[in-house]
């Protein structure tokens, strides 16, 4: 089912954010902070977060004006329309740990979508969550380490909720989707943003836990990209070979021609184009 309300309707209060996650004795959302226009809720967090905010803090926004994608990208975050947040978690795990909470955050998104709206999204590495092959998700996180501690880290997620196709700038073309344009149906995202909290928060805990094996197998099952060829571009240069499995800190591991598993931890992957002949 999908509830809908009006697209410019506000993404409820901060209030009724923290009483929700009170009713259901949870973490993420137990302090809210919600605004109409920053620039980006992630350096709103990472603020909040030296601040000494605490673990479970949401920093949402209707807006940002300057929203932050990977590798310095601009994050296209127009008003109303979609679900711009970032969460400050403050796991006690080492710094190459922190990688995997974002890869377990795309499979918490893409649960949560098939849990509320009965859609079936599919991960690309590390943290991209798509339907019918179009980007509707993405996930940026930042850390800070004090004495070789991890202090914290902001997740920040974005999710396309209700644009139509024409919504989106022309640049971005089809390479995008939102959850309206594959649902057909406007849908609200405060009854969205109470799923996804619950999702994010269940696997968070897992990972708090260090029970993270039927999540990495849950992440493979979703990734189309896991048994095929495929080639990471990481700074200047390029890796390929055959993407096997996720290890523990969320790392890629990829069979080379020569047998030897190569396990990369960051870059940007797509399927190897076969080869033609003459
Ligand atoms: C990506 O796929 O490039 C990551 C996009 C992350 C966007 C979100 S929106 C909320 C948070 N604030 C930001 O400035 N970025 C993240």
């Amino acid at each position: 089912m999908v509830r809908s309300g009006p697209a410019d309707r506000k993404i409820l209060t901060a209030a009724q954010i923290e009483a929700e996650t009170a009713k259901r004795n949870g973490i993420l959302g137990r302090k809210a902070f919600l605004f109409d226009r920053v620039e980006s809720t992630n350096d709103v967090a990472l603020t909040l977060a030296r601040e000494g905010q605490p673990e479970g803090t949401l920093v949402i926004a209707e807006t940002q004006t300057a929203g932050k994608g990977r590798y310095d990208r601009m994050w296209f975050s127009p008003p109303h329309q979609g679900l711009w947040f970032s969460l400050i978690l403050r796991p006690q795990t080492q710094q190459d740990k922190v990688a995997l909470v974002m890869l377990l955050a795309s499979l918490a998104m893409a649960r949560a979508v098939e849990k509320a709206l009965h859609l079936s999204p599919s991960i690309k590495w590390p943290n991209d969550v798509f339907l019918r092959g179009r980007k509707f998700c993405g996930i940026l996180a930042a850390s800070e380490f004090v004495r070789n501690q991890l202090a914290y880290v902001v997740l920040g997620v974005g999710v396309n909720v209700n644009q139509r196709l024409d919504d989106f700038p022309t640049e971005l073309g089809r390479k995008v989707t939102s959850l309206r344009i594959e649902t057909a149906e406007t849908v609200d995202r405060a009854w969205f943003l109470g799923h996804v909290l619950v999702v994010v928060e269940e696997l968070y805990l897992d990972f708090v836990r260090g029970d993270v094996d039927e999540a990495l197998r849950a992440w493979e099952a979703r990734c189309p990209m896991i048994g095929k060829n495929i080639q990471i571009r990481a700074g200047s240069g390029i890796v390929s070979g055959i993407f096997e499995s996720i290890d523990h800190c969320g790392r890629a591991r990829m069979r080379q021609a020569d047998g030897h598993v190569l396990t990369v931890s960051s870059g940007e992957a797509s399927l190897s184009q076969p080869r033609s002949i003459g």
